[in-house]
């Protein structure tokens, strides 16, 4: 699935901490049922670039864009409520709360009643059915993969329209990282723009439609293509071209 229009547009976006400048000219569009992979080794500028999308670090230059709505002056839970969600970096869910109970805070600003709540956890049950085996129990008992798997239900539970994956893989073993990417790729199967940064840079580019590669804040390669040897080889040479830090 395609759509002519990206409903996210994010561009030459610059951002840091202060003085620091750590993202320079960031261009990236994300379009409906598709997923674009944001690539780059540590301290490249990826978390950085997804803070400053979801309005948590401030946008030095350049713009994001949502549905054609400029997001300069919305504040971060109005994003959220715009169709923006964003799983932050460790699988940040409420370990003292239960699955289920960290579902429905991830659905609290939603203006909707328990029933139609109700109807959302179970669709979310339907793609990680590990969580419903496990909806009463607390999340801190939860293994690091299904911690993912519930960070992303929470997400999910505020209806976005493009979801903000910041590397999910983190700290999982491969089968299960193959498990959470299989979710992912559902998920845009069902029409979901997703914005996926990474370090697993093979497992991510099997379900890319896009690419983009950060060095030292600094974007080296910009690359669609369905043929996705293609596109693993530009990111190595990407990689191999830049700073060996
Ligand atoms: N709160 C902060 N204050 C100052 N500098 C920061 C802060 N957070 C990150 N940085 C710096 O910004 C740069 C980009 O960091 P960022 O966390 O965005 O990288 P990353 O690509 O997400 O790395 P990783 O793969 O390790 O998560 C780094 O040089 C980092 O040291
Ligand atoms: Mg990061």
């Amino acid at each position: 699935m395609n759509s002519r229009e990206p409903i996210l547009r994010v561009q030459d976006l610059t951002t840091g901490y202060g003085d620091l400048v750590v993202v320079r000219d960031l261009s990236v569009d994300v379009f409906p049922g598709e997923i674009a992979v944001l690539l780059g080794r540590n301290g490249a500028g990826k978390t950085s670039s997804l803070r400053a999308i979801s309005g948590l670090n401030p946008v030095l230059s350049g713009s994001v864009r949502l549905n054609d709505a400029d997001l300069a002056k919305v504040p971060a839970p109005s994003r959220v409520r715009m169709g923006l969600s964003y799983v932050e970096e460790g699988k940040q869910v409420f370990h003292k709360l239960t699955v289920e109970q960290n579902l429905l805070m991830g659905g609290y600003s939603l203006p909707i009643g328990r029933r139609e709540i109700e109807g959302d956890i179970e669709r979310i049950f339907t793609l990680f059915p590990i969580l419903k085996a496990k909806r009463r129990d607390r999340a801190n008992s939860l293994s690091g993969g299904q911690q993912q798997m519930l960070a992303i239900g929470q997400a999910l539970m505020a209806r976005p329209k493009v979801l903000l994956l910041d590397e999910p893989s983190g700290g999982l073993a491969p089968v299960i990282v193959q498990e959470v990417f299989n979710t992912v790729n559902t998920l845009k199967e069902n029409g979901l723009a997703v914005l996926l940064v990474e370090q697993a840079v093979e497992a991510s580019l099997q379900i890319a439609d896009s690419v983009t590669v950060l060095d030292v804040g600094h974007t080296v390669l910009t690359s669609r293509t369905d043929d996705r040897k293609e596109l693993l080889d530009a990111v190595k040479e990407a990689y191999m071209g830049h700073s060996q830090s």
